[in-house]
């Protein structure tokens, strides 16, 4: 029995070939998901391959995403595939950010050291593997800017054609400038992001053209590896809660499957809980957890926040991540631009750094901390998506006390760091430096 597309829908679960290009499922509309034989290996077995596949100099062992290939068997040769050597991203312990979220230890798993500086590397491997074993030449996709950065390396690199739809001004320039330098033919369209993604549907439909969007199955399997590797990082110990920011929540489907696969082999014992944080203003899926019926998410139909690799009002794998939050046990909360700004100067302040929307996570950690949701003692990772330099005019804003929130408020600079300009005189600098000393 080979690897097939099932329908995600409980009601539904048709299956289609996995070579078929659909979306969504041909007979209910509902996500598709990539499923698999049950794999053969014992536990012990997949630990020690995936263990020595690191000591190789094999670009599949090396990447951190093919490392782990047993757990994402969807092709079958891997004679097409491009890496850029994604995922092998570092867990990193930050005290200062832990007593701040409230809590005794805080770990990040920082997917901001992937090659273009995303999380979405890890998905885009993959993706752009099934598009060249489907032997498409273009692909497209709208995005935030990570994606459409992601997305422009690897189909540069695996010698397609990309194409980047993206909300005309909504974008960093770090992330724009990616997607033009790895030769991305790039449209600025004056919509948002929710409106883009109905478009680009209808036009890959009529120009034959591969989406690489997070509603595409392969996508979702590659980010699947964040977890198998962070659990390979932990000696497949599970920590208590794993704290990710929610936009699309193509993220917290691909956790939540991951999890539960490596628990159903008996790689892990413990499930961990999830938590996803959205921001204020585009928070959708949190006012959906508000709700008793869940049956159809409220998009939210001009959403606001400077986080904008999170600025989404209609999230396309609601469903998938609804289920994973819910079985996990887990918690979704809201964050403001005040504690999203906060936090990511925090988290910079370990010497870590991250973009707007990772700093979500801390946010979110310490709001559940306070409100008795995560205990102190609990053993958490959070998840940061993006790297520091994808949006370095937020971080001059915040420092300089020029952040303004959407609508024009002005936000705290409560850890502000402003430079300092200086005549060049050797007396009057030494002045200034014993002052502050
Ligand atoms: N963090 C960052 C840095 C992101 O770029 C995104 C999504 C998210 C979090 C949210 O992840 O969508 O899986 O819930 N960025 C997409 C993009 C939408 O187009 O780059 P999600």
């Amino acid at each position: 029995m080979p690897a097939e597309l099932s329908c995600f829908e409980e009601r539904c679960r048709a299956r289609f070939p996995i070579t078929e290009v659909i979306y969504n499922c041909p007979r209910c509309g509902g996500l598709l998901e990539a499923v698999y034989p049950p794999l053969e290996e014992k536990p012990e077995t997949l630990r020690d391959l995936w263990r020595r596949r690191r000591m190789s100099n094999l670009p599949l062992d090396q990447s951190g995403v093919w490392r782990y290939r047993e757990m994402i068997a969807f092709l079958d040769t891997f004679d097409h595939v491009v890496t850029l050597r994604e995922g092998n991203t570092p867990l990193l312990p930050a005290p200062r950010a832990a007593a701040y979220g409230g809590l005794d230890h805080l770990v990040f798993k920082h997917q901001g050291f992937n090659p273009t500086g995303s999380f979405k590397d890890n998905g885009m491997t993959c993706g752009a593997a099934q598009a060249v074993r489907l032997g498409v030449r273009r692909v497209a996709c709208v995005s935030t800017g990570n994606t459409s950065a992601s997305m422009a390396a690897y189909a540069s690199a695996a010698g397609l054609q990309p194409i980047i739809f993206i909300p005309h001004g909504n974008i960093s320039y770090g992330k724009l400038a990616q997607a033009l330098e790895y030769g991305a033919k790039t449209l600025q369209v004056e919509a948002n992001f929710d409106q883009i993604l109905a478009l680009v549907r209808v036009l890959a439909e009529r120009l034959g053209i591969y989406l690489l969007n997070s509603i595409n199955p392969f996508r979702i399997e590659g980010q699947k590896t964040i977890m198998v590797e962070l659990m390979d990082q932990r000696d497949w110990n599970s920590p208590d809660w794993i704290v990710l920011p929610g936009g699309n929540l193509g993220n917290t489907s691909a956790f939540g499957k991951a999890l539960r696969e490596m628990h159903a082999l008996g790689l892990i014992a413990k499930m961990p809980r999830l938590a996803v944080i959205q921001a204020e203003g585009a928070a959708p899926f949190y006012n959906l957890l508000q709700r008793r019926d869940r049956t159809h998410l409220r998009a939210v139909h001009h959403p606001e926040t400077l986080a904008t690799a999170i600025k989404i009002g209609d999230p396309v794998s609601w469903p998938k991540a609804l289920h994973e939050v819910v079985s996990s046990g887990g918690a979704v909360e809201k964050v403001s631009e005040q504690e999203i700004a906060d936090a990511k100067a925090v988290i910079g302040l370990c010497g870590i750094g991250c973009e707007p929307a990772s700093a979500a996570t801390l946010a979110g950690i310490r709001k559940l901390t306070a409100a008795g949701v995560i205990p102190t003692g609990a053993d958490v990772v959070a998840v940061l998506t993006g790297n520091v330099l994808k949006d370095p005019d937020y971080i001059y804003r915040y420092h300089t006390g020029a952040l303004e929130a959407p609508g024009g408020h002005r936000l705290a600079s409560h850890f502000g760091n402003n430079p300092i300009v200086v005549p060049n005189d050797p007396d009057q600098i030494t002045r200034l430096l014993e002052a502050v000393n």
